[in-house]
């Protein structure tokens, strides 16, 4: 697959329109930023871990019938995706609290949900991604009342599999943001990535955080946070 022009580039990736136009390349970057881009820095390594996670997880999910926009890791910071149209909703599925959720809600860091809670935020830099409900979303027209509930039911099973995938590493499922994009004929397939920026990794056993709250929070040793996550996740429960 050849790179051709940048289509768009984001904090952590950039997108490039392929010889193919139902393909794109995505290069994940060392970039990292955090807070609405209020905080910049760059973690080396991370572009690479983040998209070698990304891919393990998308076929992973794949082969629980879970679709996605991923075709195929090119380079170890390249992959090669699906051309969608990506629906401005960041959706968040928590099984424990932390960051904004326990601010927000005053619940301490840690404890446990009774169920997973499935958030969505309107994707808008300028407004800092508000929190929605489903009548925002659907008055807004950001998304269908069928495809607002393929998103809940999606996230939910990506979720399980994620959980007791992860479990077996070692490793706590905290929370993660998902995104989705529509293909032309409106299907709605996971996309952009499924890494430790995206995600809240802790050790089940001691709670370290092999996660981009190593970078938010400067607690030092972000690079081997990242690192020991994708051992384990690669490891597949060993
Ligand atoms: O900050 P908050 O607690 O709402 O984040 C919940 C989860 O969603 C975390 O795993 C975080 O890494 C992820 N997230 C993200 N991109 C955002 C906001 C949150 O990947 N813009």
């Amino acid at each position: 697959m050849i790179a051709r022009d940048l289509l768009y580039e984001g904090k952590a990736k950039k997108v490039f329109l392929t010889d193919r136009d139902d393909r794109y390349l995505i290069r994940y970057k060392d970039d990292a930023t955090a807070f609405n881009g209020e905080k910049k820095g760059s973690i080396i390594g991370k572009g690479a871990i983040n998209n070698t996670m990304s891919a393990y997880f998308f076929q992973l999910l794949q082969s629980e019938g879970v679709e996605s926009h991923f075709v195929e890791q090119t380079s170890s910071t390249e992959m090669v995706v699906r051309r969608v149209e990506i629906i401005p909703l960041e959706v968040i599925v928590r099984n424990i609290a932390a960051g904004s959720m326990s601010a927000r809600l005053g619940i301490a860091e840690g404890t446990q949900l009774a169920r997973p809670v499935v958030e969505f935020s309107y994707k808008r830099d300028d407004l800092g991604d508000p929190l929605v409900n489903d009548d925002h979303i659907l008055a807004l027209g950001l998304a269908d009342e069928e495809e607002l509930a393929k998103l809940r039911e999606m996230a939910l099973r990506v979720n399980t599999i994620l959980r007791e995938y992860l479990s077996k590493a070692g490793i706590t499922l905290v929370d993660f943001k998902l995104e989705f994009g529509r293909l032309d004929n409106g299907e709605i397939l996971l996309a952009d990535e499924i890494s430790p920026d995206t995600c809240r990794f802790w050790d089940s056993e001691t709670g370290e955080k092999m996660d981009k709250d190593r970078f938010r929070r400067d607690l030092g040793n972000i690079e081997e946070g990242y690192r020991k996550a994708l051992k384990r996740v690669l490891g597949g429960g060993k």
